[in-house]
């Protein structure tokens, strides 16, 4: 382990906004410590961060989740520790891994039903999956609900991403309100993404107690890279990837 404790950044924001491309920057960034272990969670059920990242997902937690519960409803019933270990053993099975790089895709929000403890102890699994890595970057979803609930209570650094727009700013001041009764973050900090230019931060009704850790102007290669269903992970050293380094490091990473 490069690091004593796992970081563990969420990227959450508005709908469109980047999250998924940031993430998979950070990502790019990440791997490039060839002695540091990294995990991608996708967190979207749209599950965008393994196309950015050029990851083909033939597992997710919600296929491993309804596997058990089928099992769970034809089969003798089983102690906890055969379910907890099955669960472990089938999540380890939907992690993709490609060097210093592995990869979990949550898949869809449950929707047959609670099944309250199979979902308590896939998080449980999730969470002691990713303290054995040095990094973890969470891809998530619109809300931060939904990373909570799903994927972790805790997590190190949440990456709030927002665009120009006033709508964009008002989803990460909502994020950071919920947040803050919902989750447990050492740190949070705003990247503002797809600006025109460095003169648009100026307009910006900034939040005062959200740290604006970094910006991105509208990149033409990463735009290229999405025509072209490119990875991420191949983005050259250009402004996008410089970009993110500048604000990983203002996050002390
Ligand atoms: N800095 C940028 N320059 C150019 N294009 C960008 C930039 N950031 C994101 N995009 C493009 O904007 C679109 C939306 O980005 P992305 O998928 O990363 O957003 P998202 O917040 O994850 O969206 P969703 O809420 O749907 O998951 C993509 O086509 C992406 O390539
Ligand atoms: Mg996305």
């Amino acid at each position: 382990m490069v690091n004593e404790k796992t970081i563990i950044f969420a990227v959450c924001g508005k709908g469109g906004v980047g999250k998924t491309s940031v993430s998979a920057v950070i990502t790019k960034i990440l791997i490039e410590h060839k002695e540091a272990t990294i995990l991608a969670i996708d967190a979207d059920p749209a599950i965008g961060l393994s196309t950015a990242l050029g990851i083909e997902v033939k597992k997710t937690v919600d296929d491993v989740r309804k596997e058990i519960i089928e099992k769970s409803k034809t089969k003798e019933k089983q102690d906890k520790q055969t379910i907890i270990s099955n669960l472990e053993y089938e999540i380890f099975d939907a992690l993709v891994e490609k060097d210093n790089l592995a990869f979990l895709a949550i898949g869809r929000p449950e929707d047959d039903g609670c099944f309250c403890k199979v979902n308590s102890l896939l998080k449980d699994i999730i969470g002691s999956l990713a303290s054995n890595f040095d990094y973890v970057i969470i891809d998530g979803e619109a809300g931060i609900e939904q990373v909570n609930r799903r994927v972790m209570e805790k997590v190190s650094h949440l990456v709030l991403v927002s665009d120009a727009s006033a709508k964009g700013i008002n989803v990460i001041n909502t994020i950071n309100k919920v947040a803050q009764k919902m989750m447990e973050y050492d740190e949070v900090g705003l990247i503002l993404n797809r600006l025109r230019a460095k003169e648009e931060i100026n307009k910006i009704n900034l939040p005062d107690d959200i740290r604006l850790m970094g910006y991105i102007i509208d990149n033409d290669e990463l735009r290229d890279f999405d025509i072209e269903g490119r990875s991420i992970l191949e983005l050259p050293e250009g402004e996008m990837v410089k970009s993110v380094r500048k604000a990983l490091s203002n996050f002390n990473i």
